[in-house]
């Protein structure tokens, strides 16, 4: 009697010591506020895009980028409006010379954006007057100027962005009217040439919306590929927001990742107003969807294989420096004040389902 009752104890124990460890491994553990930073607890460098002016200007900014990311992309300082304002072979090193020294300094790693992009344009360029010639000659001079600055700092630079439309055809834009599509060619052969080690991205948007753009964004950079042209990765931006499916997500990574390139999800916010509607009030619906969102990106990143994941950069710091602020949104991990959102959680989710 005294020994079966002994063993049914025992018993009891161990289921219940079963019962736990599957609890365990099912359940995301709780994390808490005071839980390790992002880039601590990322498989992969985990990036944001930045502003200059509030890194040299705004300490929590500043602690905040140094304590939770990897990887930095300056939002708007290498663009080449931003670049070289005013003319052709003048330009303006202060806020990217700062951005690349800090992170050197701080051990991230910097990835460059962007070169050639129907945007941004200065209007020195929107003014230029030549030969195809000249105009390839210009955008050579253009992107071998800016990489050899920074060969061996910058590890990674979006080259072209944008050059297809959602329906899968070329963009019309200036490079394409002056160039022709030979530009794409031209702007990789070229940044490749200034630094060989730099690694370099075809950027664009709407993967995760259009299926006839994802096919052709993916076919156009085999298709270049093949013909040698040096190109080692795919930014999906994914400016999305909370009403996109899971499903359209993992299936754009998945089917970018199936041409065996680099995988940068490089501008990702996931917009509670997508309607832009003047009077959005912030709820906790809302808020609840975005936390599954990005714990579901997350994941879906994590999926891919590791050599093929170059990082996830979130498009600002706080929901205050997001470009979609006055829609009103509040898209980002951070709210206004830099602290971590649930959405902030739900990344962190995903990183410790993948460690149990
Ligand atoms: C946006 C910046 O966030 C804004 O501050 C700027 O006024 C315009 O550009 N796709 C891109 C980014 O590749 O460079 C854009 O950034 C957002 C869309």
């Amino acid at each position: 009697m005294q020994y079966s009752k002994k063993i049914l104890i025992a018993l009891f124990c161990i289921h219940l010591s079963v019962f736990a460890s599957c609890e365990q491994k099912n359940t995301p553990s709780p994390v808490e506020p005071d839980t390790v930073s992002l880039k601590e607890a990322s498989p992969f460098p985990f990036g944001a895009a930045l502003s200059i002016s509030k890194m040299k200007n705004l300490e929590i900014y500043r602690t905040t980028v140094t304590t939770e990311f990897s990887s930095l992309t300056p939002e708007n300082a290498m663009k080449m409006a931003n670049l070289a304002p005013s003319k052709k072979d003048q330009y303006t090193w202060d806020d990217a010379d700062y951005l690349v020294d800090f992170a050197q300094k701080n051990n991230i790693r910097i990835h460059g954006h962007c070169f050639v992009w129907h945007n941004s344009l200065p209007s020195w360029v929107n003014n230029f007057v030549g030969t195809k010639e000249d105009w390839k000659a210009m955008l050579k001079d253009y992107i071998t100027t800016v990489v050899s600055r920074y060969k061996g700092k910058v590890a990674s630079w979006d080259v072209v962005n944008e050059a297809l439309l959602d329906d899968g055809t070329p963009r019309q834009t200036i490079w394409l009217t002056k160039i022709g599509w030979e530009y794409i060619e031209l702007a990789f052969r070229t940044a490749h040439e200034a630094d060989p080690n730099a690694v370099l991205f075809y950027n664009d948007y709407g993967q995760e919306y259009s299926k006839v753009k994802l096919a052709a964004i993916n076919d156009t950079v085999k298709n270049l590929i093949s013909r040698g042209v040096p190109i080692h990765g795919i930014g999906l931006q994914m400016h999305t927001n909370i009403n996109q499916s899971v499903d359209n997500i993992v299936n754009a990574i998945n089917q970018t990742a199936a041409t065996g390139l680099k995988i940068h999800i490089s501008e990702l916010d996931f917009a509670l107003n997508s309607s832009k509607n003047p009077n959005y009030t912030v709820n906790d619906t809302d808020l609840a969807t975005q936390k599954s969102r990005y714990r579901s990106i997350v994941a879906a990143m994590c999926s891919i294989p590791a050599s093929q994941r170059w990082g996830i950069t979130t498009w600002g710091v706080g929901d205050d420096d997001s470009w979609l602020k006055t829609n009103p949104d509040f898209p980002l991990l951070f709210d206004s004040n830099y602290k971590q959102k649930s959405c902030y959680y739900g990344v962190q989710e995903a990183f410790s389902i993948l460690k149990n």
